[in-house]
């Protein structure tokens, strides 16, 4: 599997029902972060992994996110006749950052539903999921390990990250063991979104994953499971429990993630990028402590 040849899958059906009424003709992944749709600095971030081929399973009202990777040709002569080249760039950024296709999933069946659909699309290949949700700090280094991990061993690759206990009923969580490698455990069982006292440990799956093919006819026969919803979770414990394969190994990240799924998270996350941002973070970092002295 050349690193140039993956294809990535990025769900974005969701209903965004903790964003409404922002939410209600509009995909939560085009929710701005700073000045940019979340859903771009995903697509940017396997841009800059080497994947050029992007599959968005979108839902109903999404036609704004292919609008938004299309060119807008009158906008480019706009702010090309204004000389203002450093917006045109920024704009003709988002159509030229890969080859993106665009599936319907029907019913929100969930997650699992969502990556079954990529079926066609992604063949007999593995390939990543990234989740709109959360947001990789571009200075982080994860996909690519994920992705050298999975070509080293054959393994679903699945990035993990320490929560606090009482935040892991939001997440998959992960039984593991360690391996020789820093960074790298072996995952032997998932369970989506248990109660804090059930969770096998503090270990969230974060919204990146390498799947093998082998993912597909496991999902196709993966009952709906939490939420009455078809769980990807569901069909990795799967993998996991099977002895015979190559198994789920899980990529541990410290680095920066920024949550955009709940609205305190996703305020976070724009005052987090905002701040360290060049053009932005000398006027803001001075109010910001101005204001939170006075709270
Ligand atoms: C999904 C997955 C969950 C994972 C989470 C990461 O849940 O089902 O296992 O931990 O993404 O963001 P969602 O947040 O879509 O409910």
């Amino acid at each position: 599997m050349g690193k140039q040849s993956i294809k990535a899958v990025i769900p974005a059906a969701g209903l965004g029902t903790r964003f409404l009424p922002a939410t209600k003709a509009m995909p939560k992944e085009m929710l701005p972060v700073v000045d940019k749709p979340a859903i771009q600095y995903v697509v940017e971030e396997a841009a800059s992994a080497g994947i050029d081929d992007i599959l968005v399973i979108i839902g109903r009202n999404k036609n704004m996110i292919s609008n938004h990777f299309d060119s807008v040709p009158e906008l480019e002569v706009k702010l090309t006749e204004k000389g203002d080249m450093q917006r045109l760039e920024r704009v003709m950024k988002s159509s030229d950052l890969a080859d993106i296709h665009y599936l319907r999933q029907g019913e929100p069946k969930g997650l699992g539903h969502a990556v079954l659909r990529a079926k066609t699309h992604v063949g007999d290949s593995s390939f990543v999921v990234m989740l709109g949700d959360d947001l990789i700090d571009d200075r982080d280094e994860l996909i690519t390990t994920m992705m050298a991990e999975h070509e080293r061993t054959g393994a679903t690759v699945v990035a993990l990250m320490e929560v606090d206990p009482s935040q892991i009923h939001m997440y998959g969580a992960a039984a593991v063991e360690a391996t020789d490698q820093d960074g790298i455990v072996r995952v032997t069982g998932l369970v989506e979104k248990p109660a804090q006292e059930d969770a096998p440990s503090n270990l969230a799956i974060i919204g990146r994953y390498v799947l093998p093919p082998a993912v597909f006819p496991i999902l196709e026969r993966t009952e709906p499971g939490k939420g009455g919803e078809i769980q990807l979770t569901d069909a990795l414990q799967e993998l996991a429990a099977d002895s015979d394969g190559p198994g789920v190994v899980g990529v541990i990240f410290r680095g920066r993630r920024y949550d955009t799924g709940d609205r305190v998270d996703y305020i976070k996350a724009i005052v987090q990028l905002a701040t360290d941002r060049d053009d932005l973070g000398a006027d803001l970092r001075p109010w910001l402590k101005e204001f939170s002295a006075g709270l």
